[in-house]
């Protein structure tokens, strides 16, 4: 099995440029089937879970057309949609985000059928806000073997309030409302960068949707969509993750091709605990040279501190001065990764399941640990190249389903980090780099 070995203790340092946004990447590859004109996709990124959700495409019958690595030509006009519409429930187990499927064909066809997504690795995770929103748009959503099928005559918009503020629902109605009869006003909706970009794409599309960014957005129903070209945002957590590894390794990291203003709860976080943040209109440039220091974190929707960098913030607290507190408000399971981070030599407590106490020691130690998911396991990762020895991350599938070329990056930076698939090859770097017995 693949794994990371990594030699820690190299500052990182030097220039990292950032690919398109994973959570805006699966919206719209996903919306791009409700054309039968042409979808031409930039600045994709070319990682595991889109690569499924492609894949998933493909198996309903859209025609996807891979141009290089981070362009991709998507129609959906080859969908036949004389059948029941299946969204295969491999691609649904492998990646949840496959039920952005079922708002665009519930959309473009009125009917959808595709397994029901069960719990994960960071947590349950209900879709019933998803369901409410689709019921409200006139269909009829039912519940069956662990499935899930929703089917409607017409959808016509709809006033609808979401109970908890969700990406997924707000991306999952947006879609389905942008070709319903009628006006849909959707509340207390997400305001995440991505529901922001699946809006501008459908826009591009000729869907008519305002106010995505707030927490109304309204959307006029249109008749159908056309050929468009797009090319997605930078990813704010990618950039975000480099600059945690930036601060937790000492460095002076240049992050280009970022949007400052969608970093700011992360940019302000660093300042705080005394890192250097610099920004340019696309770039954000992190150092420290001393000891960082704590702080208190609560994780919440954005514009809030993203649930996303949690793991990666608590690396870098881990190693800085006092005790900081981080309480997690948006999944219930997303303290998994703090049982390897004490193999490294970290001083952190979970207390009611929400809350990390973190007591900030002079270093970590390198250990073998297992990345217990995705953003976790890019944590671990920094752990690894902040800690002295040799560190190994297992399992590193997951992070391989979010980061692009992680690896490699992180060397152009110079950090000591290879990827290997066997303990032999390990050892092999282990002996190559030199300074084990
Ligand atoms: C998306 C992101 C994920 C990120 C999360 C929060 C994608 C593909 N994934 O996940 O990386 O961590 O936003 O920023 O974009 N909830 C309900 N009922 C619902 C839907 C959600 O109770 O119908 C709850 C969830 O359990 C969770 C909270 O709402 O506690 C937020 O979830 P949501 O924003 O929907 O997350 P995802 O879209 O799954």
């Amino acid at each position: 099995m693949e794994q990371y070995i990594i030699e820690g203790g190299t500052p990182l340092v030097g220039e990292v440029v950032i690919g398109g946004a994973k959570n805006a990447a699966l919206g719209i590859l996903a919306a791009a089937i409700m054309t039968d004109g042409q979808c031409m996709i930039d600045n994709m990124p070319n990682v595991r879970d889109t690569n499924v959700l492609l894949q998933a495409m493909e198996g309903i019958g859209a025609r996807v057309v891979r141009k290089g690595d981070n362009e991709v030509l998507i129609s959906g006009k080859c969908i036949d949609s004389s059948g029941e519409l299946l969204v295969d429930n491999e691609y649904i187990r492998k990646i949840r985000a496959s039920y952005y499927l079922i708002g665009a064909l519930l959309g473009k066809y009125k009917k959808a059928k595709a397994a029901l997504p069960g719990g994960c690795d960071i947590g349950s995770r209900p879709i019933d806000q998803h369901i409410k929103g689709f019921r409200a748009l006139g269909a009829d959503v039912r519940i069956e073997h662990g499935m899930i099928m929703a089917e409607a005559e017409e959808l016509r918009g709809s006033h609808i309030y979401l109970d908890v503020v969700s990406v997924g629902a707000t991306i999952n109605i947006m879609m389905a409302a942008s070709l319903a009869i009628g006006n849909t006003i959707i509340e207390n909706a997400a305001k995440e960068p991505h529901i922001v970009d699946v809006a501008n794409f459908l826009n591009s599309m000729g869907a008519n949707i305002k106010g995505a960014g707030t927490d109304v957005i309204r959307i006029k129903g249109v008749e159908k969509f056309h050929d468009t070209e797009y090319s997605i945002i930078p990813d704010q957590i990618e950039a975000g993750t480099f600059m945690m590894a930036a601060a937790a390794t000492r460095g002076d990291v240049l992050i280009r091709n970022v949007i400052p203003k969608h970093l700011e709860a992360i940019s302000a976080k660093l300042n705080e605990i005394g890192a250097v943040v610099e920004e340019w209109d696309d770039a954000v440039r992190v150092a420290a040279t001393r000891r960082l220091k704590h702080t208190q974190i609560k994780t919440l929707p954005y514009p809030g501190f993203p649930t996303d960098m949690q793991p990666q913030i608590a690396v870098t607290l881990g190693l800085s001065k006092g005790t900081s507190i981080i309480t997690e408000s948006i999944f219930e399971n997303r303290f998994r990764y703090v049982d390897e981070m004490r193999r490294m030599g970290a001083n952190i407590k979970v207390v009611d399941g929400n809350t990390a106490i973190i007591s900030g020691v002079e270093r970590y130690t390198g250990a073998t640990v297992e990345t217990p998911d995705l953003r976790a396991g890019a944590a671990l990762v920094i752990a690894g190249l902040a800690a002295e020895g040799y560190t190994t991350v297992n399992n590193i599938g997951y992070i391989q389903r979010g980061y692009e070329r992680f690896d490699e990056k992180l060397r152009g930076l110079g950090g000591m980090i290879e990827k290997v698939d066997s303990e032999r090859e390990a050892n092999k770097y282990i002996y190559k780099t030199g300074t084990v017995d």
